[in-house]
């Protein structure tokens, strides 16, 4: 169980850019950050709008001169202070995150980034030698894979309980895009215009999340082939989809379903996992993260619910709330943000047997969910054809 106490020693001196006042994401990094005290937020280029910004960063109690209109600025200052910071996250439209990454570990400085994680993997790979050129660490926060239920499910499969694994059921579905983008917010603006989104908007924006969390359920599957079809139902937003179903055959002879659609109107179900074995399935959704579908074949279905002590250790292990008190989203962000404090502590004395150990969204778990859209763009751009995966 996490109690707050705190396992990283002094808090890590924290910088932002982006995550403004407007901005979607920017509340889940300070609340998934400032939980256990593990970051203190002393820095931040929050806005675009650089007055704003500054406004912004004073009321969440940042110093004025260490609110900066760029994040040039931010890096060239930060580093010159005794104090400066060590890590800063990325919270920024997709099209920015490479430079921005880049820049803050050319200059010493951890970094904490958005997904999808760049453009493509040759930035990854790049941007991964650097990394480790520099010692540092790149975070990733693919947000959902905190939830204690998640990593239930992860050693259920390891421990054999499902059986073998036989067909990952993935489904990221919503409705908010399903009109027109004539009044379009500057948020849906961005992700639907290839410059600034990448070679995708709803597989890069709501996929990488599927994708992800199935990698963490299911370490040793791999991804032989892959079909995407990709379509956008409204005109303006091509060759961007706002909806694709991806087919996926896996090593071991398993199959995959994903869909992800911004245009399932009406629906608020976001997302739902299921993964089925040859004995029993697991199924699990954001809708209810406390909940875990465990069903036996021949046997009546099994709600287990979070921190109960029938569940296994690694569940129990990040457990934040207890049995009874709902678990959500800020603390499955906390245990993301903790994961990766403990990274850059371990780096930072240079221990390689504790990071070999330890189980962190970084610069590999970023790297594959690029590679997945990478096969994804290359399937659906041949008419939706069956490719071999690269
Ligand atoms: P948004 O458009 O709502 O907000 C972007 C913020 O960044 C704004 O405050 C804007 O002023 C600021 N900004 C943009 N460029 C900047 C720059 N160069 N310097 C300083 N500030 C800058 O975008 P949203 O939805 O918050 O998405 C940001 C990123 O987070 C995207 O990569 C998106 O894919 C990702 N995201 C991840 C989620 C997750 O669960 N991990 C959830 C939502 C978004």
């Amino acid at each position: 169980m996490i109690n707050g106490e705190k396992t990283t020693g002094q808090a890590l001196r924290w910088g932002m850019v982006g995550g403004g006042r407007t901005g979607q994401v920017g509340y889940k990094h300070r609340t998934g950050a400032q939980r256990d005290g593990t970051y203190q937020l002393l820095a931040g280029a929050f806005d675009l709008d650089a007055e704003q910004g500054r406004d912004f960063g004073r009321n969440l109690g940042v110093a004025e001169e260490r609110c900066y209109a760029t994040y040039q600025e931010l890096i060239a200052s930060e580093s010159q202070r005794a104090d400066g910071v060590e890590v800063v996250s990325v919270a920024t439209p997709n099209f920015s995150h490479y430079e921005i990454t880049r820049a803050l570990l050319q200059a010493g400085i951890h970094v904490v980034c958005e997904k999808p994680l760049f453009f493509t993997v040759a930035e990854c790979v790049e941007i991964k030698k650097l990394a480790e050129e520099k010692g540092l660490i790149v975070g990733v926060t693919y947000g959902f894979t905190g939830h204690p239920l998640v990593h239930q499910m992860a050693a259920m499969v390891a421990k054999g309980m499902l059986g073998d694994i036989r067909l990952i059921d993935l489904q990221y579905t919503h409705g908010f895009n399903a009109g027109d983008d004539s009044d379009a917010s500057e948020a849906v603006k961005w992700r639907t215009n290839p410059k600034t989104s990448g070679p995708t908007f709803v597989l890069g924006d709501i996929g990488t999340h599927l994708y992800y969390l199935s990698e963490v359920v299911l370490p040793e599957l791999k991804i032989e082939k892959l079909l995407c079809d990709r379509k956008s139902f409204i005109a303006s937003r091509e060759p961007l989809e706002d909806h694709a179903t991806v087919l996926m055959h896996y090593h071991n002879g398993a199959r995959g379903r994903l869909w992800v659609t911004s245009v399932n109107a009406g629906n608020m179900g976001s997302q739902r996992y299921r993964f089925v074995g040859s004995k029993a399935s697991v199924e699990w959704s954001d809708a209810h993260p406390d909940q875990l579908s465990y069903e036996i074949q021949g046997e009546p279905i099994r709600i287990l619910h979070h921190g109960m002590p029938y569940l296994e250790a690694e569940s129990l292990a990040l457990d934040r709330m207890g049995a009874l008190h709902t678990e959500g989203l800020g603390d499955s962000w906390a245990n993301i943000y903790l994961w990766i404090a403990q990274a850059i502590r371990a780096q930072q004395r240079a221990d390689q047997v504790f990071l070999a150990g330890h189980h962190c969204p970084g610069i590999d778990a970023g790297t594959e969910g690029v590679r997945w859209l990478e096969n994804c763009v290359r399937s659906a751009d041949a008419d939706a054809s069956w490719v071999e995966y690269t």
